[in-house]
């Protein structure tokens, strides 16, 4: 299976890292598509715990080539400071390379996200405040700074003669201080970062295609989740680019036919960021017990995530607007010692059962869940590694979770270590057809 895409298909931190973990070991290239330091990956190796959010968890095997695609925005503080904290770790980071294409987050952005969302109230997102939106609303206008510009000092004083006029008015209307946002020393600070990651920023596409044509097998790195995607996700409330697999096309460069596997993510349970509706949020113990054991703390803000009961309404519909053909189902181990588990197979809106995922937020805001109820299982299962050797009552929710889903479930994680996953035989959905190498005929 040469292109596999990983996806998450709940609102973020279902552990796609540990999925690109289990995997690692097939794989010669990780490709991040889209999102930027506004994501977050905890990789536990042994007794070292790992948390990246912009440079792929592949940057942990030596065989493995990390790739920033065209569609992920990237602060090149936090990348620097990632390369530097793996080097002084022992990882060699001189793989790692960045499309010239993809955005950059500068200050001033940071700065927009923080003012945008003061000004949104009691309405706001809950953004990770790291510039995400305003990199990508640059983009869209087509005036934002590329990593290619960061060598061009020529190119990128154009630019913020551009920019800046307007984007010094609206801080400084906000009350923010905006000596920092003058030409010359954004142009210093760009520049710096420039001269640290020259050896790293290349044209990633052409290294995608040609990984392809090798037939290397690369994995796609999806980072947030199927909810938060702009186009499919519970808008406004989401984030400002593709999570989905369709994304892993446009933000890493490569066509849809090209794409073999699309890997579901998906945790026990479900989580939310930020804000926006959840229908199947518990604001009581139980979900107070299921944060703490499962460690429900974002890796990149350090707020306490939202916790919910599994909803396969959602899940439903993440599957097909993903073309998920396989799923890793994490953190089972999570729920053992409940007493009842609670699974949201549809919901009532103004007093009709909806079994679809609504496409207005408005809507789900008002959506009554409907359970299914399971019995819990009080045994420990970190040490299980078939299917067969769960509990009863665990093997039975999982069955119901893949019923729902109608693609298998392949991966089971039943604690943080890689070790700690269960695997079922499986076949890749569809096999690309091998491509002949360019120039050699084809015999009809
Ligand atoms: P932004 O991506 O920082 O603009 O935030 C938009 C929304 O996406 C907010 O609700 C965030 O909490 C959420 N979000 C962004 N990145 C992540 C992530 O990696 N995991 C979970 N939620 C995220």
């Amino acid at each position: 299976m040469p292109a596999t895409v990983i996806v998450g298909l709940q609102w973020g931190d279902e552990g796609k890292g540990k999925t690109t973990d289990v995997l690692a070991e097939q794989v010669a290239m990780v490709v991040r598509y889209q999102g930027g330091d506004n994501a977050g990956h905890t990789i536990v190796l042994g007794s070292e715990v790992f948390k990246l959010h912009l440079v792929p968890s592949g940057v942990l095997y030596p065989h493995i080539s990390p790739i920033i695609g065209p569609g992920v925005v990237v602060n090149p503080d936090t990348l620097i400071s990632e390369l530097d904290g793996l080097t002084a770790r022992g990882i060699d980071v001189g793989r790692v390379r960045v499309s010239a294409n993809a955005h950059v987050t500068m200050p001033y952005h940071v700065a927009q996200d923080r003012v945008a969302e003061t000004a949104l109230g009691d309405g706001r997102v809950g953004t990770t405040q790291r510039g995400i939106g305003p990199t990508y609303a640059d983009r869209a206008a087509r005036i934002g700074v590329r990593m290619a510009d960061l060598c061009s000092p020529d190119a990128l004083r154009a630019k913020l003669a551009r920019v800046l006029p307007d984007r010094t008015l609206v801080l400084r209307a906000a009350g923010m201080p905006t000596d920092a946002f003058a030409i010359e020393p954004l142009v210093e600070l760009a520049t710096g970062w420039g001269d640290r990651l020259r050896g790293h920023v290349a044209d990633t596409t052409a290294l995608v295609q040609g990984a392809l044509r090798r037939g290397d097998h690369v994995l796609f790195e999806g980072a947030q989740g199927t909810l938060l995607d702009i186009d499919h996700g519970t808008y406004p409330y989401v984030t400002s680019s593709s999570p989905v697999a369709g994304g892993a096309c446009t933000g890493g460069g490569i066509g849809p036919l090209q794409v073999d596997e699309v890997i579901g993510v998906m945790k026990a349970y479900a989580t939310r960021v930020g804000s926006g509706p959840f229908p199947t949020e518990l604001d009581d113990a139980i979900g107070e017990g299921i944060a703490r054991r499962g460690n429900e703390v974002g890796t990149t803000t350090g707020r306490r995530r939202r916790v919910g009961w599994f909803d396969a309404v959602s899940l439903r519909y993440a599957v097909g607007i993903n073309s998920v053909s396989s799923i890793m189902l994490n953190k089972l181990d999570i729920l053992s010692g409940l007493d009842e588990i609670r699974m949201c197979v549809a919901y009532e809106i103004d007093g009709r059962r909806v079994e679809a995922w609504p496409s207005s937020a408005d809507d789900l805001a008002r959506a009554v869940p409907v359970y299914d109820s399971f019995p819990g299982w009080r045994e420990a299962i970190h040490g299980v590694r078939a299917l067969s050797d769960l509990p009863e009552n665990a093997r039975r929710y999982v069955t119901a979770l893949e019923d729902h889903a109608a693609v298998p479930i392949v991966l089971v994680s039943v604690g943080p270590e890689r070790t700690q996953t269960i695997e079922r035989a499986w076949r890749p959905m569809r096999h690309r057809a091998t491509v002949p190498p360019s120039g050699a005929a084809v015999s009809a």
